[in-house]
């Protein structure tokens, strides 16, 4: 059973996300999307909104044979990984700016647990400028971001700004 964790924020998913789990589920019979609950973060959607909006959208791509679920997690990702008893972590890596902040983590999380590999995959080009951070930038400046995020994140987020 490859098992694999695919740990986030995911505030909101976007279409790279899902573009990336696409891709993972060729690798792994299962992947655990783990959104992170991080107080000191603020955030636009809380962690119950963020894992409520991936399991509808998942429910949007082919998964082939492979399980995926959403859960959340609190503190050490390689701890939680440990106790799910997952082989890999996955992480996107869009350009060449991801590299050293991604590389960095997966060297420190090897050293904290050896025998966790993190597996970087790269999203379909269209997806490579793609960040949850921009998405909220733009949109809370009005402009539009049918095509980055999927349909149901859109709406969520002009239900939240209207209150
Ligand atoms: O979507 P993000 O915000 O880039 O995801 C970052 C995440 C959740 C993967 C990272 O912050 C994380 O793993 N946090 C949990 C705490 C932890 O293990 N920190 C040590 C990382 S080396």
């Amino acid at each position: 059973m490859r098992r694999a964790i695919y740990p986030g924020s995911f505030d909101p998913v976007t279409n790279g996300h899902l573009d990336i789990i696409q891709r993972g589920c060729k690798l792994f019979d299962e992947i655990i999307v783990a959104v992170l609950v991080n107080p000191e973060k603020t955030a636009f959607f809380t962690v119950a909104e963020r894992s409520e909006i991936l399991r509808e959208v998942l429910r949007t791509i082919d998964p082939g044979d492979c399980l995926v679920t959403v859960e959340s997690f609190e503190g050490l990702m390689v701890q939680y990984a440990a106790a799910r008893k997952a082989k890999a972590i996955v992480r996107g890596i869009r350009a060449i700016s991801d590299y050293e902040y991604e590389l960095q983590m997966a060297l420190m999380n090897r050293r904290l647990q050896p025998g966790l590999e993190t597996v970087f995959m790269m999203p379909a080009e269209e997806y490579s400028y793609v960040s949850s951070r921009l998405v909220k930038e733009v949109f809370q400046l009005g402009a539009p971001i049918a095509d980055l995020v999927p349909p149901l994140v859109e709406e969520r987020m002009r239900q939240k700004r209207a209150g």
